[in-house]
């Protein structure tokens, strides 16, 4: 597909180009676009004012993630897929190769997607961004906290950047927008370190089940109009292939810095659930590896480690089990069939 014809029309921001400044040969032009309208893409032509591009393919598109992508390691490989059990399942299979480092698998659905703790992850099919990453990483970032901060700050970013909103990172894998999830981060060792990421994209309000709709947001929402999945992914391939690289070459200490900023309930004072016993005090710090330390109510400090916390909420809150997207109607009835 001609992605850098495509590129050239979205510049103009909905204005025509001629035919005659898109290409030498006028056939090979419309050839092209009438590819490009195929796929999905909304182009209007005018027989003397030239083509004008009005909107994305609502499907998402290997081309345009790929085009010109120089990223050194994460989307040296993309394989976009409509319809898998899970892109992790997919991604930790090609883990018994080397060469498979930096392999993004992208869905438009799954049949078997799953967050945290035995839930299921359901998203309505091209709603979202459902994308695993398969790394092989060394040292201290091959530690899942760290692996799961890599994710929720490059999906946090990403979506304060998309929107006027302030993403947070809630632990110990959620991304939410004014206490409203709009992602989740699922690691999983196993040949390698699978990445997997769920992000509500191009869903209105209305979208999701009555019983999520005060817990939940999506870009959509956030931006009052749907976005460019494609332009969505290859983002988010862009900044986690940086923080990746960054963090290989310096250390973890500036994601450590990132991600504790972008927590939420910094200084406030908070619930901590533990297996069995729950902790209460002023939230001190955060590190997504060492853990969580509170100030009790005799000002001592308390040290509680990474691998026993189950969740952080505000103190006078109920416990949030914050939700995935686990709740949607299952794929079949999404599609009206
Ligand atoms: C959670 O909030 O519990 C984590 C949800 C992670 C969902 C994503 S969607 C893409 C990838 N494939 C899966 O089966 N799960 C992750």
């Amino acid at each position: 597909m001609n992605i850098k014809l495509l590129n050239r029309l979205r510049g103009v921001r909905g204005g025509y180009v001629a035919i005659s400044l898109l290409g030498r040969d006028a056939p090979t032009v419309h050839r092209d676009l009438d590819e490009l309208e195929a796929f999905g893409f909304a182009i209007e032509r005018h027989p003397v004012l030239g083509a004008a591009y009005r909107g994305p393919a609502l499907r998402l598109c290997p081309d345009q993630i790929e085009e010109g992508l120089t990223t050194r390691r994460i989307g040296r490989q993309i394989a976009v897929w409509s319809r898998v059990s899970s892109t992790n399942d997919l991604a930790a299979r090609a883990g018994n190769s080397l060469a498979n480092e930096g392999l993004v698998v992208l869905a438009e659905e799954q049949t078997a997607g799953r967050g945290r703790r035995g839930r299921s992850w359901i998203a309505p099919v091209g709603s979202s961004l459902l994308m695993s990453v398969l790394i092989f990483p060394a040292g201290p970032l091959g530690e899942t906290g760290w692996l799961t901060a890599l994710g929720s700050v490059a999906v946090a970013e990403l979506v304060s950047s998309y929107s006027m909103a302030r993403a947070k990172i809630k632990w110990p894998n959620d991304v939410r927008v004014d206490g409203r999830k709009i992602s989740g981060i699922l690691v999983e060792r196993r040949a390698g370190a699978v990445i997997g990421i769920g992000l509500n994209v191009n869903l209105s309000t209305d979208a999701f089940p009555a019983s999520l709709r005060e817990k939940v947001t999506s870009i959509q929402v956030l931006n009052g109009a749907p976005v460019d999945r494609s332009e969505l992914a290859r983002d988010l391939i862009i900044r986690l292939d940086s923080l990746y690289s960054r963090c290989l070459d310096e250390g973890t200490e500036f994601l450590g810095k990132t991600w504790e900023n972008l927590s939420e309930y910094q200084g406030e004072r908070v619930r901590v659930r533990t297996p069995g016993v729950e902790y209460q005090g002023l939230l001190i710090k955060l590190d997504p590896v060492e853990g969580v330390t509170l100030e009790n109510e005799s000002q001592l400090h308390v040290h509680l480690s990474a691998g026993i916390v189950l969740g952080i909420d505000r103190m006078n809150e109920s416990a949030e089990e914050t939700h995935g997207a686990a709740g949607y109607p299952a794929p079949r009835d999404c599609l009206g069939s």
